[in-house]
């Protein structure tokens, strides 16, 4: 029997042996699964690069251990930095610092920055203290990138990091399981690599602009003009292969009136609806499916919900808009650009 709390011990030595030796290893953490290699290694760093066909200049986020030395990583921490890492790792939080010289740009997409992030998930913190222990002067990170094709879905189960590789042998790709994401979307991101002491929020997530001002006493901004390319900040990202629409409650009826009827082929048409409330008069031809009501049991199983239910072949996913609040911001960001990638 599988048991999710435990650690195989055997296996993690094997995993951060693959680390060590320049290998991918995939492992779930508490936002979506990474798909690893050595950060200081070039050559495995552009293994991630080519089995995720990323295009080069996206930076890496390095994942470290609880207790890691930021200034292995950074040739400066600013107080900011200390502050948000003192109060929220581990956790889904990345930090965007100026990255050491010392550290070679390939994790960086060659960028001047380093991004960097304690994970909470107990596998994942096993993996991270093993392979730094392995490491020459016991510090180490991983580069880890969300275990997706670029632009794709993010994992939150080992069987969606398979499915994702299938090129991959387990020679190539190893794959640690572990006990289901608690947060389900991606980590965080706050720049705190401006000399000025601007702090901006890259990509929004489980872990608010509030929280970030109670930390730092000034609300963060948003964007950021020094930063590269965040893929998380491409309009069109996290897309599943079924077209995908976001629709505000309001227009639901009407857009799936349109949809429904529109269609002359013979074939009827299939369409999924993610909805907050199923309605008095359901469509025919429409599956109603329930959205969940509160923004983090939502956020925690909106990928697994997109997977499942692009692999039902439907005509279309119709999700339903959540609210226009602080708490819906991460989720609403992440079905925005999953929409996009669909519109004219
Ligand atoms: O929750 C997460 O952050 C997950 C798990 C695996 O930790 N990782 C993740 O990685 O979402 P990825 O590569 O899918 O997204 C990382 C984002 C990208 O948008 C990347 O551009 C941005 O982080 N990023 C990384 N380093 C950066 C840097 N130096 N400057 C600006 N953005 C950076
Ligand atoms: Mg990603």
């Amino acid at each position: 029997m599988h048991e999710p709390n435990s650690i195989d011990a055997p296996q993690l030595e094997q995993a951060a042996r693959r680390l060590l030796e320049g290998g991918l290893v995939a492992f779930p953490t508490e936002t979506v699964f990474g798909l690893g290699a050595d950060a200081e290694n070039p050559a495995a760093v552009a293994r991630i690069y080519a089995a995720k066909q990323r295009p080069a200049g996206h930076p890496l986020i390095v994942h470290v251990a609880p207790g890691a030395d930021l200034s292995w990583w950074a040739d400066s921490v600013p107080p900011a930095a200390r502050a948000l890492a003192d109060a929220f790792w581990p956790g889904p939080l990345t930090l965007i610092l100026p990255r050491a010289a010392r550290i070679p740009p390939a994790v960086s997409g060659g960028h001047a920055t380093i991004g960097v992030r304690c994970p909470s998930h107990p596998v994942a913190q096993a993996l991270l203290t093993r392979f730094a222990a392995l490491k020459p002067g016991g510090q180490g990170g991983v580069a880890a990138p969300s275990a997706n094709k670029f632009g794709q879905v993010s994992p939150t189960h080992a069987e969606h990091v398979r499915s994702e590789f299938p090129e991959l042998g387990p020679s190539e790709l190893l794959i640690l399981d572990g006990e289901p994401a608690t947060v389900g979307i991606e980590s965080t991101i706050v720049d705190v690599s401006d000399p000025s002491g601007h702090v901006a929020i890259l990509r929004p997530g489980h872990i608010g602009p509030e929280q970030i001002a109670a930390v730092l006493g000034v609300m963060p901004g948003w964007g950021g003009k020094a930063s590269p390319q965040v893929s998380g900040s491409l309009k069109a990202h996290y897309a599943p292969r079924t077209p995908l629409y976001l629709v505000a409650a309001e227009q639901l009826e009407s857009v799936l009136d349109d949809f429904m009827d529109g269609h002359d082929g013979d074939v009827p048409r299939r369409v999924a609806a993610l909805v907050f409330q199923a309605p008095s008069q359901p469509h025919e031809g429409v599956d109603y499916h329930p959205a969940e009501r509160d923004a983090h049991d939502y956020a925690r199983h909106l990928y697994a919900t997109l997977r499942r239910l692009d692999n039902q072949g439907y005509d279309a996913l119709v999700i339903e808009s959540p609210p226009d609040a602080p708490e819906w911001h991460a989720v609403r960001d992440r079905l925005r650009r999953a929409a996009a990638a669909f519109e004219g």
